[in-house]
């Protein structure tokens, strides 16, 4: 089964469910920018273009290979991927979301099945991987439990596919919506995902190889907790000496998102406890 999805999973499918998926979300509407706004960005983007190509004296044959490469870029969907992967962490940073936030990537799907505050996310019969229970409470910045915060917790599974983004997968494999308890408590049972390995196979695959670089982010979990009158906080969580955690493709672990999950008593899995504190919004 496995070596059945690894040969269908392609650039250009993933590309094209990751594009489907955010041209269908509200912040991709359009935005009103003033004039001013739209000058001063375009024109420093442009000048920092213009200089690289002089400094490095760019040919034109250079000029023409990235030009075919943008155009293919889009033809293979992959827009969401390259700017989530190199762009998306400076965004975060900016944005202020600090120290519990990361980036989304580009696979997130709202509307993962609700599930309550004790929880096992949906997964095939034979889903392969170390169990993990992740578990924590949901509180204000000033400590108080937040009753009924929603957790909302996305990932890859053993072999790096997210479902709804490589063929094969259960519609809502590895993703839900668990509704903490009264005190803001919740328990999730998963399996512990593997590194994720952007697509080799298309534009952006090939951007990779011709740079010498390597197409890999840390294992990791994606989540989005959000309470009544508090600010959603959008982040991910890693784990302690996984591959890839000091080097990640996507540059968007932070020291204070690595987890360091125990086994459990009779070693059948791990456990970790890691709660978030919400600002009022
Ligand atoms: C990409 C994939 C991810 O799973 C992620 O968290 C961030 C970026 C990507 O392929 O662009
Ligand atoms: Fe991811």
């Amino acid at each position: 089964m496995t070596d059945i999805i690894t040969e269908q999973a392609t650039a250009a499918a993933s590309g094209a469910a990751a594009t489907e998926q955010f041209r269908s979300k509200q912040r991709a509407e359009r935005i009103d920018a003033d004039t001013k706004r739209v000058d001063t960005l375009v024109t420093e983007l442009l000048t920092a273009a213009h200089d690289i190509l002089c400094r490095h004296k760019v040919t034109y044959a250079e000029y023409d290979a990235l030009k075919s490469w943008l155009i293919q870029v889009g033809e293979d969907g992959e827009w969401p991927l390259f700017l989530d992967v190199w762009l998306e962490h400076v965004v975060e940073e900016v944005a202020g979301q600090s120290r519990e936030g990361s980036i989304e990537g580009p696979y997130y799907v709202p509307g993962a099945p609700r599930l309550p505050a004790e929880a096992t996310l949906p997964m095939r019969e034979d889903e392969v991987g170390t169990p993990l229970l992740f578990q924590g409470q949901v509180t204000g910045v000033d400590g108080v439990p937040l009753s009924g915060a929603t957790v909302e917790m996305w990932h890859a599974d053993d072999d790096g596919y997210y479902s709804q983004f490589a063929p094969g997968l259960p519609e809502w494999n590895l993703r839900g919506t668990v509704i903490a308890d009264e005190q803001g408590n919740f328990k999730i049972h998963t399996i512990q995902p593997a590194p994720y390995q952007i697509p080799t196979d298309g534009s952006c695959g090939r951007l990779i190889t011709a740079a010498g670089w390597h197409a890999w982010r840390p294992a990791h979990l994606h989540l989005k907790v959000s309470a009544p009158g508090h600010q959603l906080i959008t982040t991910q969580l890693y784990f302690e000496g996984g591959e890839y955690v000091t080097d990640d493709i996507a540059s968007a672990v932070k020291p204070e998102l690595v987890l360091d999950p125990t086994p459990v008593a009779d070693d059948s899995g791990r456990e970790v406890t890691y709660n978030f504190a919400l600002d009022t919004a």
